[in-house]
């Protein structure tokens, strides 16, 4: 019996590492688009992005769409997510970055409105 879930197993990962790749590539990726402005929060593959990010790539990276459609922009300065103030976290409002909470007492904002609810967030520089 546990001989059989083993072969199961190998079986769905080999599967998944045959049709994996294939699946990705259903996207176009095309060139940078310099002049774009990143789409906050973005869905890619299935997962959701509330700030540039890296993955596979070199330099971070956002969508300039919604759910990511091959429209993309490598982040500058001014293209990181930004702090929502006011924020709530816990019982307070915010009106700046805080240290409130932070296990390195580094200041942090949230990205959204209701840190309690989204828990995105993000340090100050
Ligand atoms: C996605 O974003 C690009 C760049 O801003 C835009 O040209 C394109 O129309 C968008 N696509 C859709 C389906 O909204």
């Amino acid at each position: 019996m546990a001989l059989h879930v083993e072969f199961l197993l190998l079986w769905v990962c080999w599967l998944h590492s045959v049709i994996g790749p294939e699946y990705e590539e259903t996207i176009t990726h095309l060139p940078e688009i310099k002049d774009g402005k990143c789409f906050f929060p973005f869905y890619y593959r299935n997962e959701v992005f509330y700030d540039c990010m890296k993955l596979k790539t070199k330099h971070k990276w956002c969508s300039l769409n919604e759910t990511y459609q091959g429209y993309w922009k490598y982040c500058s300065e001014e293209d990181f997510a930004k702090c929502v103030f006011p924020f709530w976290y816990r019982h307070m409002i915010y009106r700046d970055c805080t240290e409130d909470g932070d296990a390195f007492g580094k200041k942090w904002c949230s990205l959204t409105q209701h840190y309690n609810k989204d828990k995105i967030w993000k340090y100050c520089d």
